[in-house]
This record gives C-alpha cells, sequence and structure tokens, in this order.
C-alpha cells in the first residue's frame, strides 16, 4: 500500500493493486459519497448539474475505482499511470470531459472508452502511445475534442477515427508521425475542423494523399515539420482559414498550382521559417488576396526589413506580427505601403522610442510596444492615430511623457504602461477622454493630487498597484464618475490616506482593492469618518495583509456604508477580535476571508448579520471550537474553510445547523479519534451533499496511541451498542441509579463532586508517579477568553518576561485533542499555584467554575495554598452568591485586586510576585465588596 501512495509502481503491481482496488471499490461505490480516496469532488448535483473530480499530482497508478457515477468532469492528470483498461469508466456514462494528461499511459484496452458515450472532451496528451489501434475510439461518437499530441506515435491505424463522428479538434502535435498518409483518415471525418499536426517527422504534404473530395478543414498547423514540399493540386480547402507553416526548418517547394486553391486562408504564420527571401515572396503571392494576418515573429531584423515592403503590398492585411526580431527602429519609408494596417504587434524588440512608422499608420487600432527599450514618449511618436483604442507599452524604461503626447488619440479606450519608471501622474489631466482603461502599475509614484485625472471621464478601470503611493489628495478621484475598480494594492497608505472624501465621488465603484498597504488602527472604537460610507456600489474590498503590525483593530463602523457589498477579503491582518456590529453594514455580504487572523474568540453575534453568507475562510485563526456557528444561522453556507486551526471535534449540532454545506476543509486540525468524533466520521462517509476535503487523509492528535493514524479508520462500531434487551436492563438499571444518585446528589452535591475530583486526583497521581516532582510550571492560569487580551498584555509578560515563572496558559499549554476537562486537571495539577483572573465575565463562564473547583479541591486535599485569585474588577456581592457554596470548601486563598486605569501597577507585581513565592501560608488582601471570608 505505501508503495501505492509513494507511486514507485511496477506494472505488475499496479495492475494487481488496480484489480484489488477494484473489487473493493465496488462494494464503496454504493455509497457513492463525495469525500473520496485520492481525489477531490467539486460540485453537487443538488446546487448544480456539474460533479468535477480531480484526481491530479496524486502519484496514481490506477484510475481510483470509487469515482461517483455522475461526474461531469474527471481530471486524473500528472500521475504515473501506464495502461488504461476498460473498467476504469465503465460506469460513468454522464462524464463530458476525462483528462488524463501527463502520465505514463504506453497502453489503451480495446474500447476503454466505450461506456463514455457522452464524452467530449479527451485529453492524452503528453503520455508514451506509440500505437493508436483499432478500436481505441469505439463509442464516442459525441467527442468534439481529442489531444494526442506530446506522445510518441508512429502508427495510426485505418480504422481507429471512424467512431469519432462528431470530431471537430485533433491535436498530434509533437509525435514520431512521418508520413501524411497515417492521419488521412482524419482529414475524411465529416466534422473535423482544426488539425494540429506540428512537429513530426513529416517530410511531404500533398493533397493528392490526403482526400479527393472538399473538406471541412479550416485550421491546418504544420510547424516545425521538416517539409521539403508542401503540394495543393486540387482545390480540397475551400474552408481552410488559418495555416501555420512556422519553424519549417527546409527549403521547401511551395506548390500551389493554383492561386484559387487556398483563396480563404486569412491567417499565416511564417514566423521563423528558413526559406530564402524569393520563396516567401512567392508564397505570399499565392496568399494576397485572403491574408488579413500574418505572424513573422523570430525571423531577424535583416529578414524582416528585406521584404516588409511586399507584406505590405497585401492589402487585406490587417495585422501584422513582428514579436522577436530584434528591431531597434523602423522608417516611415520602409512601410510606407501599410497605411490599411489596423494592428501592429512590435512586442519583445530592442526599440528605444516609438518607431517613427507608428504616427504613419493613421488606421492602427491596435498597437503592441511591450518589452522593449523606449525611454521617453514625445508629443509626435502618436501623433496621428486618431483611431487607436489600445496601446499597450509597458515593460518598456519610460520615465517621460511629453505635454501633449496623448492628444491625437482621440479614441484610445485601453491604456497600459505598467512597469516603467514614471513617477508624475500629470499626464492625463486634459487628453484621453475615451480612455475607459488605464493600467500604471509598477511604477514610481509616490502621490496622487487632485486633478491628475480630471480629464479621463469614461475611465472605468484604474490600475495604480505596485507603486509607492502614501499621499492622495481629498477628491483626486472625483471627476471619475463612471469608475468601476480600482486597485491601490502593494502601495504605501495609511488609514489617513484613505480618509472618506478620498472615496466620496465614486458612486459606480464596484471593486476596491486596498490590500498590502499600511492601514492600521488603534481601537475598535467607532471612527468619526468611516473611509467607505460613500461607496454606494460597492462589491467587492480587499484589505488583507496590512504592514508588518497589520491593521490590529477593525473599528466598529468601519464597513459602514457598504451596503451591497458582497465579499470582503480580511485575511492575515493581525486582528484579535471582532466587534459584534462589524458586519451590521453588510448584509448582503456572501464571501467573506478571515484567515490568519489569531482569534481570541469569536461569538455568534458577529456573524448574525451575515443572512446570505456562501463561503465563509477561518483557515489558521486559532479556533478551539466552532461553537460559535450553531445559532449564527448561516443556513446559506456553502464553503467552509477551517484548516490549520485547533479543532478537536465537530459534532453533529454544528453540522445541522449548516444546512446546505457542500465543502468542509478542516485539514491541518487536531482531531480526536475517539467516539466524541464517531458521529462525524459516519457523516463524512455517508454524506452525499457535503465533501470534506481529503477526508481520507485526516489524522488523529488524540490519543497519543492514535496519534498520526486516518481518523477515517476509527472504527465507530463500538460507540453505539444498541441491543435491546441489554438496552432496556441496562437503560432500567440505568434510571434507578440516576435516580438514586440525583437524590444523594440534591443533598450531599458538593461532597460528591469532591469525592470526583479525589479519584481524578487518584489518578493523576497514579500517572505522576516516577517524574521527579511532576511540577511542570509554576502557575496555571485560569481566565476567560474576555480576558486573554489582559492576560498576555500584562500578565504573561510581567510574570514570564520579568519575573521569569513558567505559566500553563490553555490556548498555548493545552494538549490539542485531548478533552478540556483532562487538560485542566493536568494543568493544575502539573503546577505549583493556579492563578484564577475573576472578572464577571469569568463568573459566568462554566469551565473556569471547573477550573476554580479542581483548584480548590487540590487545595483541600493537599493542604496547601495553591489559589491565587486576582480581581480584574469590583464585584459586587450578590453577583458572587453562586459560589458561597464553594466558599465553604475554600479554607486558604490570597486575592489580589488590578489597580484602576492609572494608578502604579507596581505594587501589584510584587505581591503577585510574593504569592508566587510562599509554598504554604496565605496573603491576605481584601477586596472592596467582596465577601468572601473564611467559612
Ligand atoms: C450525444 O449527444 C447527443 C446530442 O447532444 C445526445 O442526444 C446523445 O444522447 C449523446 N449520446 C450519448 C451516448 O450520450
Ligand atoms: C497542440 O499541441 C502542441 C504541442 O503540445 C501545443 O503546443 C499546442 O498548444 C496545442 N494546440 C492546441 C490548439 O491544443
Ligand atoms: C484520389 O483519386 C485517385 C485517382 O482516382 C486515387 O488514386 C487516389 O487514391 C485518391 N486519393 C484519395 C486520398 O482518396
Ligand atoms: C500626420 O498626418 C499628416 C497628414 O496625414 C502628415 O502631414 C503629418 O506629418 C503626420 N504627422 C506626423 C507626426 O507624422
Ligand atoms: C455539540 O456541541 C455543542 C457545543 O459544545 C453542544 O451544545 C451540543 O449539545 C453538542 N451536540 C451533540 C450532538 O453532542
Ligand atoms: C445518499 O444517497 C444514497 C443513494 O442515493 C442514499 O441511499 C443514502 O441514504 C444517501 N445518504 C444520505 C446521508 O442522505
Amino acid at each position: 500500500m505505501s508503495k501505492r501512495e509513494h507511486g514507485l509502481c511496477f506494472k505488475k503491481y499496479c495492475s494487481l493493486t488496480s484489480w484489488l482496488l477494484y473489487c473493493c471499490c465496488f462494494f464503496i461505490n454504493i455509497v457513492n459519497g463525495y469525500s473520496i480516496k485520492n481525489c477531490t469532488v467539486r460540485g453537487s448535483l443538488k446546487y448544480s448539474q456539474n460533479i468535477n473530480v480531480f484526481c491530479d499530482k496524486r502519484s496514481l497508478c490506477f484510475v481510483p475505482g470509487n469515482i461517483p457515477d455522475k461526474t461531469t468532469y474527471l481530471d486524473i492528470s500528472d500521475n504515473v499511470i501506464q495502461k488504461i483498461i476498460k473498467e476504469y469508466f465503465s460506469q460513468l456514462d454522464n462524464l463530458r470531459s476525462l483528462n488524463v494528461r501527463h502520465n505514463k499511459i504506453k497502453d489503451v484496452e480495446e474500447g476503454a472508452f466505450s461506456s463514455l458515450g457522452a464524452l467530449q472532451e479527451l485529453n492524452l496528451a503528453n503520455n508514451r502511445l506509440t500505437d493508436i489501434l483499432g478500436g481505441m475510439f469505439q463509442n464516442l461518437g459525441n467527442l468534439t475534442v481529442l489531444q494526442l499530441n506530446e506522445n510518441s506515435i508512429t502508427n495510426i491505424s485505418i480504422s481507429s477515427f471512424s467512431p469519432l463522428i462528431s470530431l471537430r479538434k485533433v491535436n498530434l502535435s509533437r509525435n514520431l508521425l512521418k508520413k501524411i498518409s497515417k492521419v488521412q483518415p482524419l482529414f475524411l471525418l465529416p466534422q473535423l475542423q482544426e488539425l494540429q499536426i506540428g512537429s513530426n517527422g513529416f517530410t511531404y504534404f500533398q493533397t493528392s494523399e490526403v482526400s479527393n473530395i472538399s473538406l471541412r478543414l479550416k485550421v491546418l498547423d504544420l510547424f516545425q515539420n521538416p517539409l521539403k514540399e508542401f503540394s495543393i493540386t486540387a482545390n480540397i480547402f475551400p474552408h481552410l482559414d488559418s495555416l501555420n507553416l512556422a519553424f519549417i526548418t527546409e527549403n521547401m517547394t511551395w506548390d500551389v498550382q493554383d492561386n484559387r486553391y487556398l483563396q480563404s486562408v486569412q491567417h499565416l504564420n511564417l514566423s521563423g521559417i528558413q526559406l530564402p527571401l524569393e520563396k516567401i515572396t512567392d508564397l505570399l503571392q499565392t496568399l494576397n488576396s485572403s491574408l488579413v494576418s500574418l505572424k513573422l515573429h523570430f525571423l531577424g531584423d535583416v529578414k524582416v526589413r528585406a521584404f516588409i515592403r511586399n507584406v505590405c503590398l497585401i492589402s487585406p492585411l490587417k495585422f501584422l506580427g513582428l514579436q522577436w526580431n530584434n528591431i531597434t527602429s523602423i522608417s516611415k519609408d520602409e512601410m510606407q505601403f501599410c497605411t490599411h494596417l489596423a494592428e501592429l504587434d512590435l512586442s519583445n524588440n530592442r526599440l528605444y522610442s516609438v518607431p517613427a512608422v507608428v504616427s504613419s499608420l493613421p488606421g492602427l487600432y491596435f498597437l503592441d510596444l511591450t518589452f522593449n527599450n523606449i525611454k521617453n514618449i514625445s508629443r509626435v511618436d502618436f501623433a496621428n492615430l486618431t483611431q487607436l483604442r489600445t496601446l499597450q507599452i509597458y515593460s518598456n524604461d519610460i520615465s517621460f511623457v511629453e505635454e501633449l503626447a496623448f492628444n491625437d488619440l482621440k479614441k484610445l479606450a485601453t491604456l497600459m504602461i505598467g512597469s516603467n519608471k514614471i513617477s508624475f501622474n500629470g499626464y492625463f489631466k486634459k487628453d484621453l477622454q475615451k480612455l475607459e482603461s488605464l493600467d500604471l502599475a509598477n511604477n514610481k509614484l509616490d502621490s496622487v493630487h487632485k486633478g491628475d485625472f480630471d480629464s479621463l471621464k469614461s475611465l472605468k478601470n484604474l490600475s495604480l498597484p505596485d507603486n509607492q503611493i502614501s499621499f492622495i489628495e481629498a477628491g483626486s478621484f472625483s471627476r471619475l464618475t463612471n469608475l468601476i475598480f480600482l486597485n491601490l494594492q502593494s502601495n504605501k497608505l495609511s488609514q489617513s490616506s484613505i480618509n472618506t472624501s478620498v472615496f466620496s465621488r465614486l458612486p459606480n465603484l464596484k471593486t476596491l482593492l486596498l490590500n498590502n498597504n499600511y492601514i492600521s488602527y488603534d481601537s475598535q472604537d467607532n471612527l468619526a469618518q468611516p473611509p467607505f460610507k460613500h461607496l454606494k456600489k460597492l462589491k467587492t474590498l480587499n484589505i488583507f495583509s496590512q504592514g508588518h503590525k497589520g491593521m490590529r483593530y477593525l473599528p466598529s463602523n468601519l464597513f459602514q456604508g457598504l451596503r451591497y457589498l458582497e465579499e470582503l477579503q480580511a485575511e492575515n491582518l493581525n486582528i484579535n477580535s471582532l466587534h459584534p456590529d462589524t458586519f451590521n453594514y453588510t448584509p448582503y455580504l456572501w464571501a467573506l476571508d478571515l484567515s490568519r487572523n489569531e482569534f481570541i474568540s469569536l461569538t455568534t453575534k458577529i456573524f448574525l448579520p451575515l443572512q446570505v453568507l456562501k463561503t465563509l475562510h477561518l483557515s489558521k485563526t486559532g479556533l478551539q471550537s466552532l461553537e460559535f456557528l450553531i445559532n449564527a444561522n448561516l443556513s446559506k453556507l456553502h464553503l467552509l474553510h477551517v484548516s490549520k486551526n485547533a479543532l478537536s471535534v465537530i459534532n453533529e449540532t454544528l453540522i445541522q445547523s449548516l444546512p446546505t454545506l457542500i465543502y468542509l476543509d478542516l485539514r491541518g486540525n487536531y482531531l480526536s479519534c475517539d467516539c466524541t468524533n464517531a458521529w462525524f466520521v459516519n457523516w463524512t462517509i455517508r454524506s452525499n451533499d457535503t465533501e470534506v476535503e481529503s477526508a481520507f487523509e485526516l489524522t488523529c492528535n488524540y490519543p497519543d496511541k492514535l496519534k498520526g493514524h486516518k481518523l477515517l479508520d476509527l472504527d465507530v462500531g463500538s460507540c453505539n451498542v444498541d441491543v435491546g434487551f441489554f438496552c432496556f436492563i441496562s437503560t432500567f438499571t440505568l434510571l434507578s441509579v440516576t435516580l438514586l444518585g440525583s437524590f444523594l446528589f440534591h443533598f450531599l452535591k458538593w461532597q460528591v463532586i469532591y469525592a470526583y475530583y479525589l479519584f481524578l486526583d487518584f489518578l493523576h497521581d497514579n500517572k505522576q508517579q516516577g517524574k521527579p516532582n511532576g511540577l511542570q510550571y509554576d502557575a496555571f492560569i485560569s481566565y476567560n477568553v474576555h480576558d486573554e487580551l489582559w492576560v498576555m498584555r500584562e500578565l504573561l509578560p510581567q510574570l514570564e518576561g520579568e519575573q521569569g515563572w513558567k505559566l500553563c496558559l490553555h490556548h498555548r499549554d493545552f494538549e490539542p485533542g485531548k478533552p478540556i476537562m483532562d487538560n485542566i486537571v493536568d494543568g493544575i495539577y502539573s503546577s505549583r499555584k493556579t492563578i484564577c483572573v475573576i472578572s464577571r465575565h469569568y463568573l459566568e463562564s462554566e469551565w473556569c467554575s471547573r477550573e476554580i473547583q479542581v483548584a480548590s479541591f487540590r487545595l483541600f486535599d493537599e493542604k496547601k495554598d495553591v489559589l491565587i485569585l486576582v480581581f480584574l474588577e469590583n464585584i459586587p456581592s450578590h453577583q458572587l452568591s453562586p459560589y458561597y457554596r464553594m466558599k465553604r470548601l475554600i479554607q486558604k486563598k490570597t486575592y489580589l485586586s488590578w489597580p484602576k486605569p492609572g494608578e502604579d501597577t507596581r505594587f501589584f507585581w510584587q505581591k503577585l510576585r510574593v504569592a508566587l513565592e510562599t509554598k504554604g501560608t496565605s496573603e491576605m488582601d481584601h477586596p472592596i465588596g467582596w465577601d468572601f471570608g473564611v467559612i
């Protein structure tokens, strides 16, 4: 088995295991669960018509047998499968697309795909196929796309393609075919439109070998073949639109007997072709009447220049591609007959300025000058280009743009000028009234000023990421009333740079990206001027990853005004808590990402306003429980991501409270492999509607002896014993005992509890035997989550930092996955003292009072003063009434009060030090209003 998992499989082994697996999976298949071994399932019949199964990149040497019957897309690419056998796909009759790219397939059993009558796309690229045998594609009458590229195919059986009556596209590039006659049957398929047979060993292409009747073919790709002859002697390609002859390495004979034979070819690729000039010119002449688009990449400066004049004589030509030719400049003369050109691609050359020819091509509507060395843009560069719609000039060296340089670009809609050295923004004050998209990413801008974008009245998208903008003057965007998308990510914006007036006049803005800046707040207090108040139509807001410190707090009204917000990304902000009102303003939020924050607690109330939430990310947030979701009423939640937390138990109540859940990611938690998770294990396997991500890979963290085992291997059978009679008897007995017990308990409650803890203690002592002293910590800290900030910011630095004690804190030192009660008992008994941090919250919390109980029983039991009570607030005695009874059991204690704000804390710390040092006797310090005297 482990061999299989590591993908080191040999042929024999492979087929044996897949056979075995097959037999087992037959039974598993009945369940048809959504969490299946080795694969991930996306989609659900309940919510969509598609079920996509991904088994890619898993070192599989077989196709898993438990793929759901209704699967519509199956991806098993990037594995090490060597053979396709018939059984693999025998029940997938809904499959529309199958991807087995990049495996080691040599053999395909006859009829292997014959159950896949609905299949439309089959990708077998990048395998080790050598022969395409007769029965390989049986029954694939609906297949439209077939990828066989990057194999080692030398032989194709005549009958193999005949079932493919719907086939439109075939890619056979990068194989070892030598004769066109081998692929001849393909040409005759009634629907075939695109055929890629580039990079094979074809030396001749002669239509006489292909067909005697005219075909439907539209695309013929012959790139990189050692063609000696290209001969068209009959009109079999009346519909051919695109012909690729790039990188033909030989001195090919071009034999087109009648110019009409290729009269519909509009797109021609002659990049890197090794023909002499005269031959290229001849070749172009045959296509003179129809050619619209011509690619001449990788030919070199000299060759291109030599015949560019002739190229321009092709009157229908609209697109000319001249990439990768080392061109440094082109004069007006060289292309004087090219005035009909509409698109010119000069990217990836060595231009140091905009070539002079550009302004003499007034018909241009697309110009690509990216990846050159252009330094400046002058006033004449784009003169006369009144038709230009798109100008791409990113990734150059531009630092200066002359005034009025864009003056003639009256129709320009898209300007991409990113990745240059522009440090000044004032180029857009007057011109470009029709501009819709402006991309200034990755330049050297440090501020935005009022008026900078004033003329861009049509602008819809403005991208300014990866600059150094730290200042945005109020009103800078105020004329951009049509703006929909604003990207300011990866700049140096702080909270003061994004005040309300910056975004006040963007009534149509839908997307605002502010991530990776330096926005940070000092508290959750209401902001006087919430920054997004006027963005009434905003749908997407990204604020994740701010500076080194993070955003730290989300002010409770930060999102005020964002009534129609749908997606919020707020991960990695170093926030510990959320104000319950945070999302009150965003009732239509459906995707929320809060992952990578270290939350101390999350409450139900935070999520209550989010009634349409569909996706929630809470990965890596330190969660120990998802209890807060139970009553949050997230009835529309589809996807829940809670990986990399400290969750140990997922119980039924939680899952039932999420009725529409279809995906749950729990990877990297500390799951308990005991009966507490029995229901979850059963559900994971049985559920038809929810996929638990990599369910079969989830491992146990508790109990120790099962650490590292797989959760789903847990034997849950022993968790629910239900044998009728036995049940009746035991219920009866139990009932009697319970009645008696509760009767006793009512009168002798504290004695019973005490006895219980004595018993725990007894067990504990037995465990501790043999350990020297057994005391791992100086103090166990018992506190409520609401006081965690105080513990982390005040107590911990002082006691561990200054005074050097070793403390046991539950969120830090509790063993994940172990039941809470065991953790508490172990924590208390392996610490010399127990410090209870007492506040109102503390007294309301049940766990904490249990902690007090254990500690007080220990105190009673060991007759040592182990308990130190620290009062964080003044608590009136009536609030302590539930604890009266417990007080009777506490004989000795130390209590201290945390000084009021502004008072000196040194005295307090000193007293705490003394209390921690004492071995047995107690310190007394009576808090005001505290009635806790010795009884
Ligand atoms: C093939 O496609 C047609 C039309 O979409 C459909 O009616 C037919 O059922 C399909 N064949 C199979 C075997 O699914
Ligand atoms: C065909 O296969 C070649 C070689 O793998 C690849 O480069 C090309 O993009 C493919 N073309 C199509 C249209 O799939
Ligand atoms: C075309 O016709 C000729 C003569 O009739 C025949 O020899 C040849 O095999 C045919 N070619 C194809 C591809 O059908
Ligand atoms: C713009 O076009 C006019 C006439 O079409 C021409 O005279 C002028 O030189 C051109 N301007 C530039 C800068 O090429
Ligand atoms: C699940 O956990 C919650 C909170 O801990 C609890 O209230 C509930 O009773 C549990 N449900 C089940 C079925 O155990
Ligand atoms: C899942 O589907 C199967 C077959 O359709 C059904 O028998 C089973 O009860 C379903 N399981 C659940 C948990 O709904």
